[in-house]
């Protein structure tokens, strides 16, 4: 399994191949988990998911950003997305990964391109989440969240249970809209729990906290259903409401069980990657899951 996930890794990493992929449109069952190339293709995706009820934040897809050009590029295109989708009233908001728009280009240019995009945004009271990334990205991207929250009130961030210290981050943003989620990267065990129980552990403990001890919007951003069952239950019994949190999937990911919660009652926010630059997070998404090779097997035999 784990060779099967370098290979993926490697791939999603290679300049050439994601160069390439930008002038094909979406390939290889890429459709199923990218919400669209464009911003038009892109908010008819997410109206459709509006339509099952279900509300969207979408991700502007961006990688190799190494100068201020290709940044105020990716910067711009977001704008353009907020305010289409203020213009057709669509219930959805921008997830931002900071290196994409200057986090280790300028950090002073950084946090303007990102208050740029919280003005835009909050002309409709639309949230901002901060995508968060690897280890190196935590506390500049913490830094500029902390600064963004003396001027704004709808920006939050992501906490990943894996890390030690995600209790200690979970009661810093305890009134904060947060997305919990177990985080994606690979960190060393100085920093975070590398085993799948310690991580589910550490998870539901931040989830239980969250819920319980602030008076933040709880985002529960997983596909694990045992996890996901245990909060529906701890939520009833301490009596907290279902408009208090949320579950968060990726676009395409357990669609059946997404509807299933709608169905129950309960919020869901479908997570909506889009852009040309597509290939590195579709790779990433097999390389986290080999058995989503059947999009890629199921596309090459319909096409
Ligand atoms: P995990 O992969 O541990 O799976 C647990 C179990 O769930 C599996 O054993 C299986 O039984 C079931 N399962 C999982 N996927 C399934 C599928 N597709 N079909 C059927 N069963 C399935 N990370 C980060 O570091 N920073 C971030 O900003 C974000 N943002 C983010 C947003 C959203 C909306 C999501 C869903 C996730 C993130 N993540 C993230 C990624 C997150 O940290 C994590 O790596 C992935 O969600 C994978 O872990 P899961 O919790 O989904 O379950």
């Amino acid at each position: 399994m784990g060779v099967v996930r370098d290979v993926f890794i490697g791939l999603s990493e290679n300049k050439t191949l994601n160069d390439a992929s930008k002038q094909m449109g979406l390939r290889f069952g890429a459709k199923k988990v990218v919400g669209g190339t464009g911003i038009e293709d892109t908010l008819e995706c997410i109206s459709s998911i509006n339509d099952q009820g279900m509300s969207v934040t979408f991700d502007n897809l961006g990688e190799f950003i190494s100068d201020k050009n290709e940044a105020t590029k990716e910067k711009n295109n977001i704008l353009k997305m907020i305010e289409r989708v203020q213009e057709e009233g669509l219930t959805a908001y921008p997830s931002v990964k900071l290196s994409q728009i200057g986090l280790h280009i300028d950090e002073e240019f950084c946090y303007n391109n990102i208050k740029e995009i919280l003005t835009v945004a909050k002309k409709t009271n639309m949230f901002v989440n901060l995508d968060m990334e690897n280890f190196v990205s935590k506390a500049p991207t913490l830094v500029i969240l902390d600064r963004l929250l003396q001027e704004f009130d709808n920006v939050g961030t992501v906490i990943q249970a894996y890390y030690y210290d995600a209790k200690k981050d979970v009661r810093k943003y305890k009134d904060l809209q947060v997305r919990l989620v177990k985080g994606a990267y690979k960190e060393p065990s100085t920093l975070a729990y590398q085993n799948k129980a310690d991580i589910d552990q550490s998870f539901f403990e931040i989830i239980k906290s969250h819920l319980l001890e602030g008076n933040g919007f709880t985002s529960i951003a997983t596909h694990d259903h045992n996890i996901i069952e245990k909060t529906i239950r701890f939520a009833e019994s301490e009596n907290i409401s279902t408009d208090q949190y949320e579950f968060q999937m990726l676009y395409g990911f357990r669609k059946d069980y997404q509807e299933e919660l709608v169905e129950r009652g309960y919020n869901m926010c479908v997570y909506v990657p889009f852009g040309t630059d597509w290939y590195a997070y579709f790779m990433r998404r097999l390389a986290e899951r080999p058995q989503n090779l059947n999009l890629v097997v199921k596309s090459v035999t319909t096409n």
